[in-house]
């Protein structure tokens, strides 16, 4: 038997778990899976013992130390898991053991076979979703929803163009569009991604890395141009979505790895508006009503993570490798535990 575990004599308890762990700023390589000890549930907190996580990109910036708020070391990454309730402290009520959750606030880290999470982040994760699914609906869902309603005020019987939605929360983004009436233009950088934005329900999907794509997008919507850009690439492309938006159009910024140059006279011209987007400034209302949005999508049917490229947790470093430098999304990027 081996130091992970503690033999009583009624029972075999566990007490280490693999966990990936960052002991230095810096590249991929620095994900490294070692052996700590599971930690304990107190007072409203819940163990939860992960089946799948979500890598966000934002993880390898932090994970590189190129974030403005960095973790003191060691620590291990993320917060998107899906799995099932293991234990919980004295005062948790509103779940249980063996109940099936996904959360976006892993306390100590998503990237490991178990974490502490308390129990008001945890939601019920329908039946009808794999683990996989669970895992992509806590940072995706929620920011789509934000971008799109609460700093995008989408409305049905408008055109939305989701500038890059083969990703996480482009495919996030397309669902919730469609589903609340607006009409849905995707872009993609590969025919798999294409396809993938098309079965995610969009109208019109086109491929970002095309040389006319945008003239394309502008004819669809009969020479008007979208509404609203839920750009998640605005360092290539806000330039570009100021002069295609239609009049009193808005850009949400999502995505933006660098500066890019704009002409302001673009805004004046349509009187358009540019709004960043950041999910951590969600007040709780704004999360409460987000939720319960997945929670509606789940039982309704229409909310379906499109799960991509899956990776053993041991090879946390190839998926930082590939969410920044691979070859075309195609959906959620996970870990399985
Ligand atoms: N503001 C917030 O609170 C918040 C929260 C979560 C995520 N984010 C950010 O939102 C962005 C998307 O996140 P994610 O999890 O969906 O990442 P992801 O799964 O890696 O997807 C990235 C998306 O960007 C697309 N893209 C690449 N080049 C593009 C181009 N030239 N034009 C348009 N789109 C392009 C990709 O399309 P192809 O791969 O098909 O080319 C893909 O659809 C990231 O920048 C992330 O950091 C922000």
């Amino acid at each position: 038997m081996s130091s992970r575990f503690l033999s009583t004599s009624s029972k075999v308890i566990q007490t280490l778990m693999k966990a990936v762990r960052v002991e230095a700023f810096g590249g991929p390589q620095v994900l490294q899976v070692k052996e700590v000890p599971i930690p304990k549930p107190v007072d409203t907190q819940v163990l939860l013992k992960i089946k799948s996580v979500g890598v966000n990109p934002v993880e390898t910036y932090i994970r590189a130390g190129a974030y403005a708020n960095k973790p003191s070391l060691p620590f291990t990454p993320g917060k998107d898991c899906a799995g099932v309730i293991e234990s919980v402290g004295s005062e948790v009520t509103q779940v249980k053991p063996g109940d099936r959750v996904f959360t976006g606030k892993a306390i100590t880290g998503a990237y490991a076979e178990y974490a502490i999470v308390d129990a008001s982040d945890v939601y019920n994760l329908s039946s009808s979703l794999t683990f996989q699914q669970g895992a992509a609906l806590a940072v995706p869902y929620l920011t789509a929803y934000r971008g799109l309603f609460h700093k995008g005020g989408a409305k049905p019987g408008q055109t939305v163009l989701v500038h890059g939605a083969s990703g996480g929360v482009g495919i996030a983004a397309v669902q919730l569009a469609k589903i609340h009436g607006l009409t849905v233009i995707g872009t993609a950088g590969t025919d798999k991604g294409t396809e993938c934005v098309k079965r995610a329900g969009a109208d019109y999907v086109f491929n970002h890395r095309e040389a006319d794509y945008l003239k394309k997008i502008v004819e669809v919507t009969g020479g008007v141009g979208p509404n609203l850009v839920f750009e998640n690439a605005a360092h290539i492309n806000l330039g570009k979505d100021l002069e295609i938006l239609a009049p009193a159009g808005r850009v949400v910024v999502v995505g933006s790895r660098g500066p890019i140059e704009v002409n302001p006279r673009d805004t004046m011209r349509n009187e358009s508006s540019v709004v960043g987007v950041m999910l951590f400034r969600a007040t709780k209302d704004e999360l409460a009503e987000s939720h319960a949005a997945i929670q509606a999508g789940m039982k309704a049917g229409w909310l379906q993570p499109i799960v991509g490229k899956e990776f053993p947790l041991a090879e946390a470093a190839a998926a930082h490798e590939d969410i920044i430098n691979g070859q075309g999304a195609i959906g959620k990027l996970v870990l399985n535990v």
